[in-house]
């Protein structure tokens, strides 16, 4: 099957799924978009307001940032793949309960082994945990890993939030900069991947297997 019906057919069966209660209260599933041959996947936390009425991801003020930034490395929206760890908004904006997060993963982990990007951004720390489960975004902010991942190793860059660069002016700066190193992992620059490999299995999160190093590169 072609990777674009491919997708279609992870949209509909997002649409009928009731594998958690978080459908209940939406009027639209949001399964995530964009290019099915995209070589950066952004991955979020879940749907806002915005996105549950229009049912596609960051369409609403992190949205607006999102595009930005994507305009300051010269990448078109339609060149990546936009996704979330729950694509039901959950009630109230409210955190995604790890419940939640486990009945969607399903969804997740096939949509990136479809598009198979070669880089990975998450955004925030719901998506930084799911590849980098020691992670604390504070600390590793910007930098790349390989993760070894559903047999294919990818370069994960754990990003903040782009709504917790709203509502804060440093972290606003550190999401700007951190957004500018993109360009060279694109371009193959692995000298910029910090040392150590993650491997993780689909469903296998919270075993972290391997660790070589923990010493890292200077990253820019
Ligand atoms: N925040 C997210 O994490 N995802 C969206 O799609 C919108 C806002």
């Amino acid at each position: 099957m072609a990777k674009n019906q491919e997708l279609k057919e992870i949209n509909r069966q997002v649409d009928e799924c009731r594998k958690c209660p978080l459908y209940k209260n939406t009027t639209n599933p949001v399964p995530g978009e964009g290019n099915p041959e995209a070589e950066i996947m952004f991955i979020g936390e879940a749907p806002g307001f915005n996105e549950d009425q229009q049912g596609r991801p960051f369409v609403g003020q992190a949205g607006k940032l999102l595009d930005e930034l994507l305009s300051s490395i010269k990448v078109a929206r339609s060149d990546v793949f936009i996704a979330n760890v729950v694509k039901h908004r959950p009630p109230e904006n409210r955190e995604p309960q790890p419940s939640e997060i486990e009945a969607c993963n399903e969804y997740l982990d096939r949509q990136l082994e479809i598009i198979q990007p070669k880089i990975i951004v998450t955004l925030g720390r719901f998506s930084m945990a799911k590849f980098i489960p020691d992670g604390k975004i504070s600390q590793i902010h910007g930098q790349a890993r390989f993760v070894e991942f559903g047999g294919r190793k990818i370069i994960v860059i754990p990003m903040f939030h782009p709504a917790a660069a709203l509502r804060g002016e440093n972290v606003m700066k550190m999401l700007k900069e951190d957004f500018l190193k993109i360009p060279k992992f694109l371009i193959g620059d692995e000298k910029m991947v910090v040392e150590n490999t993650i491997i993780l299995e689909e469903n296998e999160k919270d075993e972290r297997k391997d660790t070589k190093d923990d010493s890292q590169l200077p990253l820019l």
